[in-house]
């Protein structure tokens, strides 16, 4: 799949800056720095739409990204970055919970794990808060290229074990060697 026109719409702090579309919103979730903003990058082949960086917890607010007038895919700040204040929390709780609460375009998230590693709590909270607000969810296990053979079966196994889903649900994926992109736009288009 090539983009056509796919740009950052904006980056809201507040309800008031959410976009006035109608397009179909898919949400990109997961622990901070696994790779929420490469996924975005690898799956538009467009390498720098989404900001990537190697300190943790860059992204702040709700990043709406236009996928060719087809749908948007909003890029949220990760969960679990140890130098956050509680402030900054409260923040980030109030600013989700607005946006599941409110926002009638939503269709989905894509939640987005870590391969070499078990699903955190704050994981499985996201997928039952997904499950709340009527949301369908695909999960990613990002990072497949670091993982070494033997480990491949073994991790996907846990991660469908923790998140309570069946295996085959999980789409093992790599920003590194493009793993997976097919599968995960399959899966994302089934959404709308
Ligand atoms: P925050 O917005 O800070 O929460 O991070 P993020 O979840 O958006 O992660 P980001 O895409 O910025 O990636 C974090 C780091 O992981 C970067 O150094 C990426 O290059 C690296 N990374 C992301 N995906 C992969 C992958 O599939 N394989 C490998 N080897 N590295 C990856
Ligand atoms: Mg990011």
């Amino acid at each position: 799949r090539t983009c056509n026109k796919c740009e950052l719409v904006i980056s809201a702090p507040d309800r008031e800056s959410w976009p006035d579309t109608t397009l179909p919103e898919v949400v990109l979730a997961g622990r901070s720095n696994v790779g929420k903003s490469s996924f975005i990058n690898t799956i538009t082949n467009r390498k720098k739409l989404a900001y990537v960086g190697n300190t943790p917890g860059k992204t702040r607010l709700l990043n709406f990204f236009n996928i060719d007038d087809e749908l948007m895919f909003v890029d949220v700040p990760g969960y679990g970055y140890a130098n956050i204040s509680k402030k900054q929390l409260m923040q980030f709780g109030d600013m989700m919970e607005d946006y599941f609460a409110n926002r009638e375009q939503k269709v989905g998230l894509v939640l987005i794990v870590d391969s070499r590693h078990k699903p955190t709590e704050d994981d499985v909270t996201m997928i039952e808060f997904a499950r709340y607000h009527q949301m369908n969810t695909i999960v990613i296990a990002t990072k497949f290229d670091k993982l070494k053979k033997n480990e491949r079966k073994k991790n996907l196994l846990k991660i469908s074990e923790v998140l309570e889903l069946p295996v085959e649900s999980i789409i093992p994926f790599s920003s590194e060697t493009r793993l997976g992109v097919d599968a995960a736009w399959k899966k994302i288009e089934s959404l709308y």
